[in-house]
């Protein structure tokens, strides 16, 4: 027999899948965007309560969308069934900002679920579950996840900082008025916030002529110094301006990116920015969910080392670690 063999279906959850990242995603997750187009899944949805009609309606709609690669679906209310046997975990359930809502303010609604939600995923996934945290704050929920569930591996808990990382791709790439696709290794420092630091000092561009360093192309140091950073910086609230909603679809293909990328590896000599526990690389503080610069293989990332850091650098990623710290501190006196 020569027919390749069939995969066995992998389990993806999706925490506030009624909402509308939610909306966006699981069909992405459904077509292969997410792990590959020969990789059968099983989603898992979980909302609250509130949300379980409309979250049995997006169920009747993936029935409906006969999507090949989709084995099988459950859409909960119930933490434990929703955790049972994931393999990748994907948290995005929580209270969006507003306009004119700072981060911190949605703090407090959001850090004690994360805390909940840690011990269910700790007692119920799978093995070696991969876990994403999308919802914000998205540094401080991965790191209240880490800290209460202790049985899951550091290295498997990671927050959504690639949607930051693409804007920064797209930014370069309507500057140069080039395919954003021949724009590489950008990285994004730290908080998934205002005070994120989008660095483009390492980042490339692919032309026939070979690669060629953004800052050389761009030739003007004081858009890259200004308004690109605060423009990236900025971007979830126009879109919140905008839309009168926060970024959803930009965020979902994200997603899908940092979960590919994860587990079926970044291309040579590229990398991505994740945020991952620190392990003190960069002087960053360790015990921070801070966004590196990663390299992935065999399901795993790793940090870039030995990349040069420049003083105006050096200020910017001290500034969002010290914002992580704050955050940290906020986050421990909402739980108590
Ligand atoms: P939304 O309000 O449309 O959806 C959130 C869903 O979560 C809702 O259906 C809600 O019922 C559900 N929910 C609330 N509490 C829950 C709980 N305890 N368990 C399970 N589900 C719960 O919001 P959205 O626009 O989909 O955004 C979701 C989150 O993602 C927000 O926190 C937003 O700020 C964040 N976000 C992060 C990024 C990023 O790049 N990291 C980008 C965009 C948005
Ligand atoms: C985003 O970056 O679009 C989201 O995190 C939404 C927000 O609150 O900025």
């Amino acid at each position: 027999f020569l027919h390749k063999m069939a995969k066995d279906p992998v389990r993806v959850l999706v925490t506030g899948a009624a909402g509308q990242i939610g909306y966006a995603l699981v069909p992405m997750i459904a077509r292969g965007v997410m792990l590959g187009a020969d990789q059968p899944v099983i989603l898992h949805m979980l909302d609250i309560p509130p949300a379980a009609e409309s979250l049995n309606g997006v169920k009747m709609e993936l029935v409906d969308a006969a999507f090949p690669l989709l084995k099988g679906v459950v859409a909960t209310t119930d933490v434990v069934e929703a955790c049972t046997g994931v393999n990748i975990a994907v948290m995005v359930g929580g209270f969006p900002r507003k306009e004119g809502m700072e981060r911190k303010d949605v703090m407090s609604k959001n850090v004690s679920i994360y805390k909940s939600q840690a011990s269910a995923l700790e007692k119920h996934a799978a093995a070696n579950c991969k876990v994403l945290v999308v919802a914000n704050p998205a540094n401080t929920n991965a790191l209240i996840l880490k800290e209460f569930a202790p049985s899951i591996p550091e290295k498997n808990i990671s927050c959504l900082t690639r949607l930051d990382h693409n804007r920064a791709l797209g930014q370069i790439s309507e500057r140069l008025n080039i395919q954003v696709s021949d724009v590489k290794n950008v990285i994004i420092w730290g908080n998934h916030s205002s005070t994120q630091y989008p660095d483009v000092n390492h980042a490339t561009v692919v032309t026939p002529d070979g690669e060629k360093s953004v800052r050389q192309l761009v030739a003007d140091d004081a858009w890259l110094n200004g308004e690109f950073i605060t423009t990236v910086q900025q971007r979830g609230a126009a879109i919140i301006k905008a839309r009168k909603l926060s970024s959803a679809l930009s965020a979902a293909s994200a997603a899908c990116d940092h979960i590919r990328d994860w587990v079926l590896g970044t291309p040579q000599g590229t990398w991505v920015s994740m945020g991952v526990y620190s392990d003190g690389s960069y002087n960053v503080p360790a015990g921070l969910i801070y966004s590196f610069p990663v390299t992935c293989a065999n399901g795993e990332w790793k940090i870039v080392q030995g990349l040069p850091i420049d003083e105006f650098s050096r200020k910017k990623l001290d500034l969002t670690a010290e914002e992580l710290s704050e955050e940290k501190a906020l986050a421990y006196s909402c739980l108590t």
